[in-house]
């Protein structure tokens, strides 16, 4: 979370088509928020809380596991992040948690400059990764690495107030218990749903009483599901975290027989870190670009993304997350060559006919032209 840039891919583990995103670009309205709190949750990661004035209350109501977007200048440059909703539709409150990421520009300015009184540009919560308590009892099961526990907190107290015979278990990976985001609203939990939340910490850096050590892996997976909760038959299980972990736990769910319908999965990476492809690219592309029926023009560096530099031009094309998930930057390639550093919505038949994730797309070509109108 995002998140880390928390960005919100959340279906059984199949690219999202676009269709099923359209209507996301009719949502990009920002409205001012005051901080009320930033609380430090570790060293390395704040929790920010804004005030919902009475009249946005219905913009800004939410389902649990929804993230919002935050817009900020900085440098004289627009940024916008997303940012996953930690605590409980329930609290009347609106929560989102942010770890600082090495040379990163918002998590950085949240950490250290950001304050109660502060005013930001929000965009009202969305995404699919979600939790609606309805129905029958269920029993969930997350696993959540880092700062991918924010979206599973929101869950995990939705899940655990919502009916008395609900059942949450949580196998949350982290360096140390001091890296731990959380740790202490966690523990409250546990005391007050002693029979119902059960915790099963793993760290790479510690050795601690009680928790496994390392990462979330496949023996991981295998002593939880197979051994400490064997009797336990999980409706839903939540995966939130970098996308090596989504991937393995998901394959050892599924060989153990659980429905890809069953799992429901959040990528977070980080927008604010380097990208890899970058180093590999060289020179300048000219791009022409059309956003709603006008066309433009620029040149720019390969080693840039072609959202960053089709805004850094003025032009208004449509984005939001600028960490490869929400789909509002989706452009459709008339000539030239792109490649996507990360891509988890579009699907290989998308790709195949020339659309991309601007915000992820270094160009490849000395020429590329783009039409964000058709796709
Ligand atoms: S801006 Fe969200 S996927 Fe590109």
């Amino acid at each position: 979370m995002l998140h880390s840039v928390s960005f919100s891919g959340n279906y059984p583990l199949e690219k999202h088509g676009i269709l099923s995103f359209a209507a996301k670009n009719f949502m990009s309205d920002f409205h001012a928020l005051q901080v009320s709190a930033v609380k430090k949750l570790t060293p390395n990661s704040v929790a920010i809380t804004f005030t919902v004035p009475e009249s946005l209350r219905n913009t800004f109501s939410f389902k649990a596991g929804q993230y919002i977007t935050i817009k900020h200048q900085m440098n004289g440059q627009e940024i916008r992040r997303a940012y996953s909703i930690s605590c409980a539709p329930s609290s009347g409150i609106l929560t989102v948690g942010v770890k600082k990421m090495p040379n990163g520009m918002f998590s950085v300015y949240a950490n250290e400059i950001l304050k109660e009184g502060d005013t930001l540009e929000v965009m009202p919560p969305e995404g699919r990764f979600i939790f609606e308590p309805a129905g029958n009892p269920k029993n969930i099961i997350a696993f959540a690495a880092g700062s991918g526990i924010t979206p599973i907190m929101s869950i995990a107290q939705t899940v655990l107030e919502g009916h008395p015979e609900n059942v949450f278990v949580l196998v949350f990976g982290n360096q140390s218990p001091s890296e731990t985001m959380y740790l202490d609203s966690i523990r409250r939990m546990k005391k007050q749903y002693t029979d119902r939340f059960f915790i099963q910490h793993v760290y790479s850096r510690t050795r601690e009483e009680g928790a496994l050590f390392g990462h979330i892996e496949r023996s991981t997976v295998n002593f939880v599901i197979k051994n400490q909760f064997k009797n336990i038959v999980f409706d839903a299980h939540y995966l939130c975290g970098p996308e090596p972990m989504i991937n393995t736990v998901s394959e050892i769910l599924m060989e153990h027989g659980v429905s890809k319908e069953k799992i429901l999965f959040e990528l977070f990476t980080s927008s604010d870190s380097e990208d890899v492809l970058a180093e590999e690219l060289e020179g300048k592309t000219q791009v022409e670009v059309v956003v709603d029926d006008e066309t433009f023009s620029l040149t720019m560096d390969k080693k840039q993304l072609v959202l960053d530099a089709v805004l850094k031009e003025g032009i208004d094309a449509p984005y939001s997350c600028q960490g490869g998930v929400c789909s509002s930057c989706i452009a459709r390639i008339k000539e030239g060559k792109a490649e996507m550093v990360k891509n988890q919505i579009l699907t290989d038949g998308e790709v195949a006919e020339g659309l991309i994730l601007t915000c992820q797309a270094h160009p490849l070509t000395p020429t590329l032209k783009l039409d964000y109108d058709d796709v």
